[in-house]
């Protein structure tokens, strides 16, 4: 009988760099981040990406990345991605809430994050979590694609 493998959510580290870049691809093609920005992005806010580990396979399930706004008031999740043969397993759950716990602690009291409004799986699962849609932002990305966005409040 199969059983679901035992995965952790850990902080990144830069040996996670290319197993993350893989998934971007993987997931996002050529919308995908770059290793050289993943590194970048390390460097600059190492708390901030956190990854789901697969122990048993040493490989990255999935990830997720953070940001706060210049002005303290918003954190962000920037890019956020589960493999496929890993999904519906709680894991994007899982990464999500342990991200959103890492911003509140730096003193943020919302955090947004934003969706393909056709997305209706990550959708479900921002509201399950607790996010409310604030708004649509028009092709958010340039790329014709129009983008749902959502708020956590700390208070919710
Ligand atoms: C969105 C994504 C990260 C979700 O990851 P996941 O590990 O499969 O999510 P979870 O297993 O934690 O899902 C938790 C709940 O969210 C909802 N949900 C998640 N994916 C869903 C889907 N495809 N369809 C419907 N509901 C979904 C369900 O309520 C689910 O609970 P359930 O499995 O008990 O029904 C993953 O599908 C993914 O990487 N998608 C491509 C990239 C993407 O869209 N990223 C987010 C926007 S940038």
């Amino acid at each position: 009988m199969d059983t679901e493998p035992q995965i952790t959510i850990r902080p990144f580290t830069p040996a996670d760099m290319l197993g993350v870049a893989e998934i971007e691809r993987a997931v996002f093609d050529s919308a995908g981040y770059h290793p050289l920005f993943i590194r970048q992005f390390y460097d600059l806010f190492p708390s901030l990406i956190w990854v789901a580990w697969d122990a048993e396979e040493r490989r990255v399930a999935g990830h997720i990345f953070g940001g706060i706004a210049q002005d303290g008031e918003v954190g962000w999740i920037l890019n956020f991605a589960v493999l496929a043969r890993y999904r519906r397993m709680g894991l994007g759950r899982r990464l999500l809430e342990r991200l959103i716990a890492e911003l509140l602690a730096t003193g943020v009291s919302r955090v947004q994050i934003t969706a393909e409004v056709e997305n209706e799986g990550a959708i479900r699962l921002y509201e399950r979590v607790g996010f409310r849609r604030i708004g649509v932002g028009e092709n958010y990305y340039g790329d014709g694609a129009d983008r749902a966005i959502f708020e956590y409040r700390a208070e919710d």
